[in-house]
């Protein structure tokens, strides 16, 4: 699908005046014409937000079928809103899941060019009652730390709404003759389930996808006046457990004590993955994990951290994990393995004396970099059948995962990225590693041959996957403020 120029008054149009008119008056209509971001953001910020709020109106929930129509017109709203930002070229292309979009706009071969990744699918809102406003009828409220205001709506923070600041960051740059590089974008629809058709795409359009950076905004960052940069994500394993007993459910009083309850011997299992210091159980789980050096250790603990917020953010009178780690620590730069879900028997009203014939559990593994997901996989699987007790089956079913990217901090991509920060925030952003996954950048940077810079503007509090998800106005817009900035960098750093 090819799209003309939508601008109406861009540098295209200046080029066939200038043959008209002098030079001076050129530079005078350009400088009319040219608008700074701070004044072009003042001037178009409620439109910036109508728009958002419109595409966070459609649930494009990824993970359940009974949205798949609303997850393919949010495709064709981005697509749309990519034209309209300036894109030459935007495609739909469909995939054997939900469509990817690609668009460019390619001024000059000689010049680099910033290959921009996103995600339009969102997580399923439930639990849907602990929603103050419901999750895809997006409200602006202020909270403590957003005064002026936070789009309260499932996906605006993760990560419509910056994605949407990439898109607005175009429509500046395209709009206002200040793009400095070439551009790609790539939106995809099935980030949250594990991005598998995303995975093919980008091994079979190598020469399409070429970028000398590759740029997101799926992160968050320390503060609204701490800026930092994400240098690390964590890879991911997850698997689904099923345990079966008895050939059928059985009356817990005739039956209880003499046969194994699968319920029982499930959490003793899940019970026996953590030893007394919390570290995992399961043999060889820690051969690749990188130690960091004391003084790596030493310059995380520099950044910013209140113990005493954090527990009263999450209303808990203690922290929890792994001996030895800080929290800051344990939720980065170490391993980790949860039950996200468990169920099995009976959960409905009152009570019913049941042996359940099977149980089952949801299990995720966070990883560092150098563990290899397949292989951390396979020895859960070896593992967990091993210590199945007689009298009960064990199946492994492995469902999806993905490598632990870490990033240097001396790439032309961080740099262009600090200064950008710089620029707008006043302040040297600092590195951070962070304990989400987003898998798929590892295979960016295997396939595609390119770094990739985590400029992420959303805040822990932000609550992206539970109820109330927001992402701050000011966020937003700071957002949009700081990206045209890292192409401007980036572009002069390649020189
Ligand atoms: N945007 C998040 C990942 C993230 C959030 C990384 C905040 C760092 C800071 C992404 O959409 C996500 O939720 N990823 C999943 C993994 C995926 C395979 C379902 C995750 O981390 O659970
Ligand atoms: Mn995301
Ligand atoms: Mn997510």
């Amino acid at each position: 699908m090819r799209c003309k120029y939508t601008n109406s008054f861009n540098i295209q149009t200046i080029l066939f005046y200038k043959k008209f008119i002098t030079f001076r008056t050129f530079t005078k209509i350009q400088k009319i014409a040219m608008q700074n971001i701070q004044s072009y953001i003042q001037e178009h910020k409620d439109k910036f937000l109508t728009e958002l709020i419109e595409l966070l109106k459609i649930p494009s929930i990824s993970a359940d079928s009974a949205y798949k129509k609303d997850t393919i017109k949010t495709a064709d709203v981005v697509a749309k809103s990519l034209k309209e930002a300036g894109c030459d070229v935007v495609e739909i292309c469909e995939t054997k899941g939900y469509p990817i979009i690609y668009a460019h706009k390619i001024i000059d071969k000689n010049l680099p060019t910033v290959l921009v990744y996103g995600h339009y699918d969102v997580q399923p809102p439930d639990p849907i009652e602990l929603w103050d406003s419901p999750p895809f009828e997006p409200v602006i409220k202020p909270t403590d730390l957003h005064p002026d205001g936070a789009i309260f709506a499932r996906g605006a923070c993760d990560d419509k709404g910056q994605m949407y600041m990439h898109v607005k960051a175009m429509e500046f740059m395209t709009s206002q003759n200040q793009l400095p590089c070439n551009v790609k974008f790539m939106i995809e629809g099935e980030e949250e389930v594990g991005s598998v058709n995303l995975a093919k795409y980008v091994k079979e359009n190598q020469e399409k996808l070429s970028n000398d950076v590759i740029l997101i905004s799926d992160t968050g960052m320390i503060a609204k006046d701490t800026p930092s940069i994400t240098t690390g994500l964590r890879g991911l394993s997850y698997v689904e457990v099923e345990v079966t007993g008895p050939n059928r459910d059985l009356h817990s009083g005739l039956y209880g004590g003499a046969v194994a309850n699968p319920i029982n011997v499930l959490t003793k299992m899940i019970a026996s993955l953590h030893d007394e210091n919390n570290h995992i159980t399961i043999p060889g789980f820690y051969n690749n994990v990188e130690e960091l050096s004391t003084e790596e250790r030493a310059q995380m603990a520099k950044a910013p951290f209140s113990l005493e917020n954090y527990k009263n953010a999450l209303d808990i009178e203690s922290v929890y994990g792994e001996a030895g780690y800080t929290t800051n620590e344990r939720n980065s730069i170490r391993p980790t393995l949860d039950v996200n879900g468990i169920w099995g028997g009976y959960t409905g009203e009152g009570a019913k004396t049941v042996i359940a014939s099977q149980a089952f559990a949801k299990i995720s593994m966070r990883l560092v970099p150098n563990q290899d997901w397949k292989n951390i996989t396979t020895l859960f699987k070896n593992h967990f059948e091993s210590i199945a007790p007689k009298g009960v089956k064990v199946k492994v079913t492995p469902h999806h995962g993905g490598q632990g990217y870490v990033t240097p901090i001396d790439s032309i991509g961080y740099k262009a990225a600090s200064k950008a920060y710089q620029d707008t925030f006043g302040k040297i952003p600092i590195p951070q590693r962070s304990g989400g996954s987003i898998p798929i950048v590892s295979l960016f940077e295997k396939e595609l041959k390119s770094k990739t810079i985590l400029m992420g503007f959303g805040l822990d509090s932000d609550a992206i996957h539970s109820p109330n998800e927001h992402f701050g106005v000011w966020n937003y817009l700071k957002g949009i403020e700081t990206i045209p900035s890292f192409y401007k960098h980036f572009t002069a750093l390649s020189k």
